[in-house]
């Protein structure tokens, strides 16, 4: 079964729902003038690095073969500093450089830290979320559709994930410390674009009306700092999906948010060994220090300087940078749009195809033809954001800690057909989960294979006939 593509639209949406949840616990201001506990934790996740099936594009044969750059969980906990430490809330948020969260993942994580802290973490305040990307090593969750071109369940996946997650909450959890945490946010031009601007077409002309763009270019950052002022992370919510690396990759990596996490994270580092070079009075050395590999001879005074700066650093101001999804369905990192791989020509705009045909029609991210160079320029514009909004930002939170997690069945729930101030239609309801048969179509960031094609809403047998016309065609 082949699906390149995203079957992902739901569970995008899903993870946005979530998303919104748990941004907005943060934000959740009373009047009770408290005071924040930050900590902060990074650990690996990388995984299997040869052949097991990637997550995202569920294109069997795309099995990894190799590291583009390692993979991370980043976590942070926030927590009240109360008198009474009963009443005191906290919060744990952890990023995954991988797809998605996994239910069967979160649950062994859950059941670990209560091993080691009682009910301190649980399920309602524990968000575990994944950056999307499609480069990361599968298997690890538990539901068929998720683990078919997987070949089933992969234990090295599903281990490493569990172990990574669990190290990095449990490094937050020990350094805890007073702190605060200030907000900003910007809208972030050309580095998202919708991979299917027909369907969004279907929305209402006076919804569509209320906003500028047809997808959501926000990013809001939340920059954590200690008692003293100094940074300690920094997580932002951005849309755009994780598939700036094509379905050809074999290399594991975190895209674009893996990227720009790798990228602040390195940008911090080195604020630290120029400022801490500047309060020593050795200014001259801040350029050298600065400057590129000196390709294998050795520059001893200055790499030992390194050295110590860089474990002083991650001693003292171990600063973690995690680059989050957020609302990112149909929200695409290919921002020269999509193109027929024969003719060079713009797809059909409303079936995404290419002379009637699914398959050929294929996104251009901004590096094109090279994915690498598309990732790191879509890396480095979220990169550059974050930065500038981490340096500006001002809006201090206060207020109690609060969230909400709740289980939703989506079976059978009421919508009503009838905008307000119309005439009345019938309510409907939702069907059981169901994938619609454009599904199949997968999207212009990974077409799906047998010509099955996007927007279309007629049954199986009139496809099969189609088939079976151009089959006749060819004979
Ligand atoms: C570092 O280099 C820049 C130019 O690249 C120069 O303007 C500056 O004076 C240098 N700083 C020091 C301390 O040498
Ligand atoms: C796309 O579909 C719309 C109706 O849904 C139609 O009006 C339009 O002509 C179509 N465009 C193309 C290029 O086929
Ligand atoms: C993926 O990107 C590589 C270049 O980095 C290119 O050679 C290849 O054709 C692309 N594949 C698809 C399916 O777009
Ligand atoms: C969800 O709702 C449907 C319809 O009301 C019901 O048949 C199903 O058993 C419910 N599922 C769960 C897990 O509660
Ligand atoms: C649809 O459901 C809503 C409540 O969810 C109700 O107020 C409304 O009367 C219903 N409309 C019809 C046409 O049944």
């Amino acid at each position: 079964m082949e699906r390149s593509g995203t079957w992902f639209k739901f569970s995008a949406a899903f993870f946005c729902y979530l998303m919104i949840v748990s941004a907005s616990l943060l934000f959740r201001a009373a009047s009770v003038n408290s005071e924040y506990l930050i900590g902060v934790g990074s650990y690996d996740i990388t995984g299997p690095a040869a052949d097991v099936n990637m997550m995202g594009y569920a294109m069997s044969g795309q099995n990894a073969a190799g590291i583009h750059f390692r993979l991370r969980s980043r976590a942070f906990i926030i927590a009240e500093a109360a008198t009474t430490s009963s009443e005191a809330k906290r919060i744990a948020y952890v990023n995954l450089d991988a797809c998605m969260g996994s239910q069967a993942v979160t649950l062994s994580v859950l059941s670990r830290l209560k091993q080691r802290y009682g009910d301190l973490y649980n399920e309602q305040n524990v968000a575990i979320s994944g950056i999307h990307t499609h480069s990361g090593p599968g298997g690890y969750l538990q539901y068929v559709i998720y683990i078919i071109t997987a070949l089933g369940f992969v234990r090295q996946s599903f281990d490493a994930l569990v172990d990574g997650i669990e190290t990095s909450i449990v490094q937050a959890h020990e350094n805890l410390k007073p702190g605060a945490i200030y907000l900003n946010k910007d809208v972030l031009l050309h580095a998202n674009i919708n991979r299917s601007p027909n369907a969004y077409l279907n929305n209402p002309l006076a919804e569509r009306n209320r906003y500028q763009y047809d997808v959501d270019k926000d990013m809001l950052l939340l920059k954590f700092v200690d008692g003293t002022g100094a940074a300690v992370g920094a997580l932002n919510w951005f849309a755009v999906h994780g598939t700036s690396m094509n379905n050809s990759n074999l290399l594991i990596s975190g895209d674009n948010k893996g990227a720009a996490s790798r990228f602040m994270e390195d940008w911090f580092a080195k604020g630290q060994i120029k400022s801490s070079l500047i309060r020593e009075g050795r200014a001259a050395d801040v350029n050298a220090s600065n400057s590129k590999s000196t390709g294998g001879s050795s520059n001893t005074k200055l790499s030992s300087e390194r050295n110590r700066l860089r474990s002083s650093t991650t001693q003292s101001t171990h600063f973690v940078a995690a680059f989050a999804q957020t609302s990112s369905g149909d929200v695409s990192p290919n921002t020269l749009g999509a193109f027929c791989t024969d003719t060079g020509l713009p797809c059909d705009f409303n079936q995404s195809t290419c002379d009637g045909r699914n398959e050929l029609c294929i996104a251009r991210g901004p590096g094109y033809p090279d994915m690498f160079l598309s990732t790191k320029i879509i890396a480095e514009r979220q990169f550059q954001k974050a930065v500038d909004l981490f340096e500006k930002a001002q809006v201090k939170l206060s207020g109690r800690i609060d969230y909400r997690q709740t289980y939703l069945n989506i079976t059978g729930v009421t919508v009503s057909l009838s905008p307000s101030g119309t005439i009345s239609l019938p309510n409907m309801t939702t069907c059981p989960a169901a994938l619609g048969f454009s599904f199949a179509a997968g999207t212009t960031d990974g077409p799906g294979a047998f010509d099955f094609k996007q927007g279309d809403n007629q049954n199986l047998l009139q496809w099969l006939d189609g088939v079976s016309e151009k089959l006749s065609q060819l004979r």
